[in-house]
């Protein structure tokens, strides 16, 4: 599988940084260290050593330096080697591990891993995430057994929730919905809205809490290469979205290898009702969102990729239904997109 270079991932949540600590983590089959310097601001290098090709995470820091647990070479936050404590002292001009631009932002950390000039305003806006308050559900993560573009595909068809999310997320009368697909840019809007039908689980506790019928809308907002945010929720048959509640829910992937995909997500929740504002509310929906996505979402994508590579290539023939219409749009982009990184002159055109 070819992955787009030339973007922002993002790498971890600027949380799990934590000061004096080595973070290890392998995003696009790169294996990377991670570490936040007196400075502040994080750190990405290799995740292997110039000498001998020992993971650095394995090693310690020691100020501002990372220490090989190996032999000792030391490196700053430039990847340059600045000690050797053998008796010569001698340094390689070769003894650098590559560093990465990386930026903090909506509380999380976003890196570049392509060699073109990292732009910090491609950044998608997930500002929903500003908020350290109780609005925002736990900020999560977990690795799916999976390539990321089953996953972008399984977000953005979400005709799946009135099957694999039935009475958590959807329901049998919200296949009805249509899927409208707008785009802007490389920006796509997928939405479906659902009228007069029985609200979701996870709906009904967060708005009336009495089963009564609703409008349900799912609006998936896609930016490049896998940063997807929902504007999710519910309101009184026929009434504006202002009188109705629900959140924003973030959905960002970053291919760890091929075959696996670090799923970062949580949820901004706005017009939350009187007496739901609590923590116990709070770790609910955390919860609630975390087992859809471990015990429904994963374990089904798993099995999908399963058959796919047992399958031989010329017996993958899809068939479309009309709830592809966001899958077909952003598959053509991000395809458009890698191909245009192999022609670097046209890159600026896709999709502009
Ligand atoms: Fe790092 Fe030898 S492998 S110093």
């Amino acid at each position: 599988m070819e992955f787009l270079q030339n973007t922002w991932y993002f790498a971890a949540w600027g949380a799990d940084i934590e000061p004096g600590k080595l973070f290890a983590r392998t995003l696009l089959g790169k294996p990377l260290v991670f570490f936040r310097p007196s400075g502040g601001a994080v750190v990405a290098l290799d995740d292997r050593c110039a000498h001998r090709a020992a993971p650095l995470s394995m090693g310690r820091l020691d100020g501002d330096r990372v220490v090989c647990g190996y032999h000792g070479l030391e490196f700053d936050g430039s990847g340059a080697c600045v000690r050797n404590p053998h008796p010569s002292g001698r340094i390689p001009a070769a003894a650098r591990v590559r560093s990465y631009p990386v930026v903090e932002r909506h509380t999380g950390l976003w890196i570049w891993l392509g060699d073109e000039a990292a732009d910090p305003a491609l950044i998608p806006d997930f500002s929903k995430l500003d908020d350290t308050g109780p609005s925002v559900t736990r900020r999560d993560h977990m690795v799916m057994d999976a390539a990321y573009d089953l996953i972008v595909d399984n977000l953005l068809d979400c005709s799946h929730t009135s099957f694999l999310h039935e009475g958590i997320l959807g329901n049998q009368p919200m296949i009805a919905a249509p899927t409208e697909v707008r785009q802007s840019g490389r920006t796509l809007n997928v939405i479906r809205t659902a009228r007069n039908v029985p609200p979701p689980g996870m709906f009904d506790m967060l708005f009336r809490q009495d089963g009564a019928p609703v409008d349900c809308w799912t609006d998936f907002r896609w930016d490049p290469p896998s940063c997807l945010l929902l504007d999710v929720g519910v309101t009184p048959p026929g009434r504006p979205k202002e009188e109705g509640t629900g959140y924003f829910g973030t959905h960002i992937l970053t291919p760890e290898t091929e075959r696996t995909t670090h799923y970062q997500f949580a949820a901004t929740r706005w017009n939350i009702r009187a007496g739901s504002e609590t923590e116990e509310m709070r770790q609910k929906i955390s919860d609630l969102r975390r087992f859809a996505f471990e015990e429904q979402d994963e374990p089904m994508i798993r099995a999908q990729q399963r058959i796919i590579d047992l399958t031989p290539p010329h017996e993958l023939k899809r068939v479309l239904l009309e709830t592809d219409a966001g899958v077909v749009h952003w598959r053509r982009i991000i395809d458009e997109m890698i191909a245009a990184e192999r022609r670097p002159s046209e890159r600026l055109a896709v999709g502009a």
